[in-house]
């Protein structure tokens, strides 16, 4: 019998295929080098190794990108045909969830499996990831507190399972521990990109953009070199730059780090460029020609369907672009997709729909009606999954459209709740200028 690096029992005879599965297993949980290759060389080794089958399977399935839809279901093919003990089936019903749409359902599952073997890093890691896409803001910080009992100083997996628990603290507002235990991680595995991206929230959320920056800078030796996870935490590091009033270092990071190559077509990083680029148009900074760049990329997977926090973000790119007819087809894909079976039928119906057709709303100048879309979901945005950090565009395109159709109260509204959480970030205090300045007299919607 052979062992993983964490001391679970694999079902190959293969010494070659079990350690490269480690090797996988240590990209993974670092977010370096690829992964993908690595579990290929493991089963060129055996390939009847189905926990490499069922691994390759969920990594790709959670890039929620149907460019991998292929891959995912050849792989789950080849995973049923092997020899599997009791916990690598549990893994193979997991994975065959998440493809299927079933993402709760497989968060739940890897989660059990978690619960049950609480070394299996691997599958805290997927229920983590899987939480993260679909709002479970409280088992984002759980599940790695629960594993945490089996990793102890000196243990491999430590860092990761700290950096899980901080990014968990962090959504659910334990700013403080949440920073302790990332930095901790980072003490122990400076390579961890998602424990550094952790502690990157805490500023983000609570506004300390020096410190922010000087966190990022410090760490990116560890995240900004064969990782892939680095163009996020750019993507973080673009933020702060924009509260501090640096649109130009926010643009320069965007050319060189979260969007070189307009080739690019993996969604988890469009996104991030969408996000950014959105930002900066609410602010009025002249961003050339990127959007149109950005929405020929996602012209291709406007019709996706496969989850609706991306198609919210192609939407910002087609809305960026001029791209209006773009951004109809994508509105009515999300109409489509709403009446399907599975989690992003419900997303889309109950979260992202509302919010793309608020942004269109947003960008044709009805601004009473981007409020209202968008505000009437806020509240239970989490459920169509992202980071706070990330679902901030929602109230700041909101604000936005209370300044523009001259809605003071609700500009001002906005823009104290802000301020109130990040009372010295310079963004929130310029935007509370900018709500006080609302033109009442412009006012489209009764208040
Ligand atoms: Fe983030």
């Amino acid at each position: 019998m052979l062992y993983d690096l964490y001391g679970c029992a694999l079902s190959t005879s293969s010494r070659p295929a079990a350690a490269k599965f480690d090797q996988a297993l240590r990209q993974i949980r670092t977010y370096h080098g690829d992964p993908i290759a690595t579990l290929d060389a493991a089963l060129e080794d055996d390939g009847q190794f189905g926990l490499a089958w069922i691994t390759r399977a969920v990594v790709l399935a959670q890039m929620t990108d149907r460019l991998f839809a292929d891959e995912v279901t050849r792989s789950l093919r080849a995973a049923r045909a092997c020899e599997l003990d009791d916990r690598e089936r549990a893994h193979l019903a997991g994975a065959t969830r998440w493809a299927e749409g079933q993402m709760v359902a497989s968060t739940a599952t890897f989660a059990r499996i978690a619960q049950e073997n609480p070394r299996d890093a691997l599958a805290v890691q997927i229920a983590h990831a899987g939480c993260f896409f679909t709002g479970q803001q409280f088992e984002l910080r759980d599940i790695p507190f629960a594993a945490l009992r089996a990793h102890g100083p000196g243990d491999e997996a430590r860092h990761a399972i700290l950096g899980m628990a901080a990014f968990g603290l962090e959504e659910c507002g334990d700013y403080a521990r949440a920073e302790a235990l990332g930095r901790e991680a980072i003490e122990l595995e400076p390579l961890d990109a998602w424990a550094a991206h952790a502690v990157a929230h805490v500023h983000e959320m609570r506004g300390d953009i020096d410190q922010g920056r000087d966190w990022l800078d410090r760490t990116s030796q560890g995240w900004s070199q064969d990782c892939g996870f680095g163009y996020h935490n750019w993507w973080h590091l673009a933020l702060l730059h924009l509260d501090a009033q640096d649109p130009k270092a926010a643009l320069a990071l965007y050319d060189e780090r979260i969007r070189p190559n307009d080739e690019a077509n993996i969604a988890l990083e469009m996104l991030d460029a969408s996000a950014l680029l959105w930002r900066l148009y609410l602010e009025g900074v002249d961003t050339g020609d990127r959007f149109a760049r950005l929405a020929r990329a996602w012209e291709l997977k406007a019709e996706d369907g496969v989850l609706a926090f991306n198609d919210l973000h192609a939407v910002m790119a087609f809305i960026g672009a001029d791209q209006h007819a773009l951004a109809e087809r994508s509105l009515h894909a999300m109409r489509r997709t709403a009446q399907e079976q599975g989690d992003n039928a419900l997303m889309t119906s109950a979260i992202g729909l509302p919010l793309a057709e608020g942004f269109v709303a947003f960008g044709a100048g009805r601004h009473a009606e981007a409020v209202e879309k968008i505000m009437r979901v806020r509240g239970q945005a989490q459920r169509f999954g992202g980071s706070h950090a990330q679902r901030d565009v929602l109230p700041l395109t909101a604000l936005h459209a209370a300044v523009r159709g001259g809605m003071r109260a609700t500009a001002e509204a906005l823009a104290a709740e802000r301020l109130a959480h990040k009372p010295q970030s310079p963004w929130a205090g310029r935007l509370a200028r900018y709500a006080a300045a609302t033109d009442a007299s412009q006012r489209v919607a009764a208040e």
